[in-house]
């Protein structure tokens, strides 16, 4: 789940002050639980040896493929053993500012909603397959469990700065489509990544996108896509990594951020640390991901 666009509108009918709604894990049907066990199955055999090892074991750790869509109850009795985190069931987009008050106090907002069976890699907004199948491994990591509070925190800031948009794409970079170096190669980290079976193979093994060294500054630069594949990744050295460039104040780099150009979205700089620098031959054909 991501922050959507309306700010200060009430919860709809049925739902709490904080947007959140009952998951209702007993009405779904058996064509929705059998659609999430086949996107699991698919992604299953897909990510060892493309994911980083923290989302794979978080995955064997929470046991996401017992008897379909799992139960948040039952997600969140171990999640919030290993790192205090729980998954919360939400309408749809929520406001920014809701989104971000939840991850601050260590809770992912997540759709109950699961995709149309006939159009398994087609998206419109997240369900509950892409929040949690992607995003809730990465949670049992104690590191990344630290940064997504962390986010919802500067996410409540950067509105009051005026600056949400620059801390957007840092989210998108790092939370949805982020790249780690591991001994055996680059790893994904990404939520947008893992719950997608096209771009899990498209990020790691095309020659098309670039392939960058993560730094702060230049990520929240940058521009991405909403409607295909990323035409550039960054690559984290580790999650410690991730997390200690984010603890300082942002505030001096907001001020920075006002006057310095938005980088085009493609473009690879002379600063750049430069794991592929890509054909960018997928986006120039005119893309269009299945
Ligand atoms: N340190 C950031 C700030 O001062 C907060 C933040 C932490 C933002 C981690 C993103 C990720 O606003
Ligand atoms: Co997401």
């Amino acid at each position: 789940m991501s922050a959507g666009a309306i700010s200060r509108a009430a919860p709809p009918a049925g739902a709490s002050q904080d947007w959140t709604i009952d998951q209702a894990w007993d009405r779904y049907d058996s064509g929705e639980h059998a659609v999430w066990t086949t996107l699991y199955e698919r992604q299953k055999a897909l990510l060892p040896g493309r994911a980083c090892e923290p989302f794979l074991n978080g995955l064997d750790a929470l046991n996401l493929h017992r008897g379909g869509i799992p139960d948040f109850r039952r997600i969140n009795a171990e999640l919030s053993r290993l790192t205090g985190w729980t998954v919360v069931a939400v309408p749809g987009l929520v406001p920014d500012a809701v989104f971000f008050e939840h991850l601050a106090n260590r809770r992912f907002p997540s759709g109950r909603f699961i995709r149309d069976g006939a159009k398994l890699d087609y998206l419109q907004e997240p369900d509950i397959f892409h929040d949690v199948f992607g995003h809730v491994p990465m949670l049992t990591d104690p590191v990344f469990a630290d940064y997504m509070q962390a986010y919802g925190q500067g996410g409540l800031r950067a509105l009051d700065f005026g600056r949400l948009h620059n801390l957007a794409r840092l989210y998108w970079y790092t939370v949805e489509f982020g790249l780690m170096e591991s001994a055996q190669g680059l790893r994904i980290y990404g939520a947008g990544i893992v719950s997608s079976r096209a771009e899990s193979i498209f990020a790691l093994d095309s020659d098309s996108p670039n392939r960058l060294g993560f730094t702060l500054e230049r990520v929240m630069r940058t521009p991405y896509r909403i409607d295909d594949f990323q035409q550039t990744y960054f690559v984290i050295p580790s999650l410690d990594a991730l997390l200690g460039a984010t603890l300082q104040d942002f505030r001096p780099i907001y001020e920075r951020l006002a006057k310095a150009p938005d980088i085009p979205i493609a473009t690879v700089l002379e600063s750049d640390g430069v794991f592929t620098r890509g054909t960018q031959a997928y986006a120039l054909a005119g893309g269009a991901a299945p």
